[in-house]
């Protein structure tokens, strides 16, 4: 069954199965029950220590979407634990690839995204995915809900980072990203495009970035986060009927009054 937690035995053998057999319906089954197992912490560690995580990891470049899906979900399980991360990150500039080129909207995108969004809960490898902004923006801008909310996830933790701050606001973005900011937009990404928007000010103030010349070039997400249309969007956005909203703005806008761009005058 699926469901079965299995011991380290078990698991070796269910290991020793993905490895051996060609049958699409048992690799799927056999990826599904170890992405199960692997939300116990204890079977992180021990299907790493197996030598699991590059047999799972292979499965991710198989052509067929549904055993691609369970490959990444069952990495994103594995991926909670530190260590697996070192051992996952050898995947992370395929699963980029593989996210970017779609299909749109589709679960197998959506692990990928999931995966990705584990991987940069911490600072450790998010340099990794710098080459990858400005696509990780176009994804954003094209998907739906479900797939902006997973791009945001991964881009707010990209903003936390300071380190990061520099390729987030030098990514070449379209400006239709300011639509994001629109009063309509639902909560959840209304929100988190706010907090985006935050954490890329607080990483600057920090980095004493504001004393520097600022070097982006037209049409990057510096130009149209510190632009005029944004400052008007952020205007309209005061009277919003939601609080979470209001107050998440408030934050926002006395952030932007202490700082030195002219144009964030509110
Ligand atoms: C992909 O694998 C699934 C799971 O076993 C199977 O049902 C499906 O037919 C396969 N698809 C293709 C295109 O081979
Ligand atoms: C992954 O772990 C979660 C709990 O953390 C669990 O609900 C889920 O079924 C697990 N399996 C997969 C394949 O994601
Ligand atoms: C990692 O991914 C799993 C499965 O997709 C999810 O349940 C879990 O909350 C994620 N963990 C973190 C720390 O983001
Ligand atoms: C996005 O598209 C996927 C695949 O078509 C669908 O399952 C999901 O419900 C959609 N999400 C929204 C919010 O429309
Ligand atoms: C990434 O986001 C998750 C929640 O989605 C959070 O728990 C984690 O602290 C964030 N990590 C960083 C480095 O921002």
């Amino acid at each position: 069954s699926y469901d079965d937690v299995l011991n380290a035995e078990q698991l070796q053998k269910l290991l020793y199965l993905l490895e051996l057999t060609e049958d699409p319906a048992i690799i799927e089954r056999a990826l599904v029950t170890l992405g199960n197992n692997a939300a116990f912490s204890a079977n992180q560690v021990i299907i790493r220590e197996l030598g699991g995580i590059p047999i799972v990891g292979s499965k991710i470049k198989d052509p067929n979407h549904s055993i691609k899906e369970k490959a990444l979900n069952a990495l994103s399980n594995l991926s909670v634990n530190v260590e697996n991360q070192i051992k996952i990150k050898v995947y992370v500039n395929q699963v980029c690839e593989d996210v970017l080129s779609g299909p749109l909207n589709s679960p197998v995108q959506l692990a990928g995204l999931r995966l990705l969004t584990n991987m940069t809960v911490t600072n450790d490898h998010q340099h990794m995915f710098t080459n990858y902004i400005t696509d990780l923006f176009q994804v954003l801008l094209a998907g739906n809900g479900t797939t902006k909310v997973q791009v945001l996830k991964l881009l707010l933790n990209l903003s936390e980072n300071p380190a990061m701050t520099e390729g987030l606001l030098g990514a070449q973005v379209d400006s239709s990203f300011l639509s994001l900011y629109d009063g309509h937009v639902a909560k959840e990404i209304l929100l988190r495009a706010l907090t985006l928007f935050q954490n890329i000010n607080n990483c600057l103030k920090k980095e004493g970035h504001l004393t520097v010349q600022p070097t982006f070039t037209q049409g990057s997400l510096f130009f149209l986060l510190y632009g005029e249309e944004c400052a008007q969007k952020m205007r309209a956005l005061v009277n919003h009927h939601d609080a979470d909203v209001k107050e998440k703005l408030l934050n926002l806008n006395s952030k932007y009054q202490t700082s030195s761009f002219p144009q964030l005058e509110l």
